[in-house]
């Protein structure tokens, strides 16, 4: 029989562990270890859950709540957010408690209604409102667009636990079911991962969300959001890590994307990287095709330069890096320089192109130089290359 998790007195972890998933989201991030949908039981004299799971895992979520209370009534459901890895299981959910009633912000009924249909006379709540269970009082906090227009937060204070949803998470699927079994260093780079792959348009947002619980002056002992471990020992650290990520706080780093089938343009990125990285520039140098989206995502966040690199192919660009570009484009990344390159044969044109389109993105260009290598680089060009890296190096430096 699948059990609960007491996270605090009163309050259980009661989600799901989705191991074998490797590419959250459909196929815009791709993971490796698996995740979690978390849910959580608040036992007050009125019983309440958190957030649903994904519908096919209904069945365990159900079994973990009546590990703890068989089959006593739930009175409230909270929809924190109405994306179906949260809310897949909640029709599911009305049909076995009907009487449950479902709070969800504005935004989260608009989209409950679109995507269930049916009407559940939902509670709609905004921010500072509250809802009394008996002795616990649960604070809502909206986030519109941390990440979709209807995400909320659920703060109690009588346990100080912030249930968070999104923000927060990371894909730690774990029996451990806190931060300090796997150690400060994975918590955070998973939690960057997770950012950089899902929040990292809405930085600005972030950092206003911050003040926000800044300006609130609770005190938070645990965090508790909708995907992997929750925070315990680290709250402080997460709080920060997620400052520094909407902030886009870049080091001396460069990250090197490309595609080459006659390797022309492989050899223009490594020489460039050379240039960078024999000149205290850390380089993260990627074959596109050969390299999983969710690790450039999270190497670029900390990054203070994209170099982007595509041979050219019936007059165009590689589409693997047009499409790379494109979704550049969606994560409006903030303080950040680029460059294209590439090695053409009949039509100089990809390079300008490549350039064009991460001005478009709010990436102004490193330098002028036009980085269009025709046919193969000779050893004078590979070195040229290598003297260019070297001297961006100088400019990254002054990002
Ligand atoms: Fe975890 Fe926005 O869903």
């Amino acid at each position: 029989m699948k059990q609960a998790i007491q996270i605090k007195e009163n309050m259980y972890w009661v989600g799901v562990h989705d191991f074998q998933l490797r590419h959250f989201h459909g196929d815009l991030f791709p993971i490796e270890d698996g995740t979690t949908y978390n849910a959580y039981l608040i036992v007050d004299e009125e019983i309440t859950l958190i957030d649903t799971v994904e519908e096919e895992f209904m069945d365990v979520m159900m079994e973990r709540i009546r590990s703890v209370i068989q089959d006593r009534p739930i009175h409230n459901v909270i929809v924190q957010h109405a994306e179906p890895d949260h809310s897949g299981g909640f029709v599911k959910f009305m049909e076995q408690y009907p009487d449950a009633h479902a709070y969800a912000s504005n935004a989260g009924v608009n989209i409950m209604l679109k995507q269930y249909f049916h009407d559940y006379a939902y509670r709609k709540v905004k921010t500072g409102d509250t809802l009394c269970t008996g002795k616990y009082t649960l604070t809502f906090m909206e986030m519109p667009m941390i990440h979709w227009p209807d995400n909320m937060m659920t703060y109690v204070k009588e346990a100080d636990i912030l249930f968070s949803n999104d923000a927060f998470g990371q894909h730690i699927p774990s029996y451990d079911i806190y931060d300090e079994a796997h150690g400060l260093s994975k918590c955070l780079d998973k939690a960057k991962d997770y950012y950089a792959n899902i929040v990292m348009p809405y930085g600005d947002r972030v950092l206003a969300k911050l003040k926000d619980i800044q300006a609130m002056n609770i005190h938070i002992d645990m965090i508790a959001p909708a995907h992997g471990i929750i925070w315990k020992k680290y709250t402080a650290q997460i709080l920060e890590a997620y400052q520094e990520f909407a902030s886009f706080a870049a080091k001396d780093k460069v990250v090197i994307v490309y595609e080459s089938v006659w390797h022309h343009t492989q050899m223009m990125a490594e020489a460039l990287a050379e240039g960078f990285g024999r000149n205290g520039t850390c380089v993260k140098l990627f074959q596109y095709s050969h390299t999983s989206s969710s690790l450039i995502m999270k190497e670029l966040l900390d990054a203070k330069a994209i170099l982007v690199g595509s041979g050219c192919y019936n007059n165009a660009m590689n589409p693997a890096i047009a499409g790379f570009l494109e979704k550049l484009k969606s994560c409006k990344v903030k303080g950040k320089k680029g460059l294209g390159f590439g090695s053409y044969g009949w039509f100089n044109g990809v390079t300008k192109d490549i350039n064009a389109r991460l001005t478009d993105c709010g990436i102004p260009l490193l330098c002028e130089d036009i980085l269009a290598q025709n046919y193969t680089p000779s050893e004078e060009d590979l070195n040229r290359y290598m003297e260019l890296g070297a001297q961006l190096s100088k400019e990254i430096k002054k990002i």
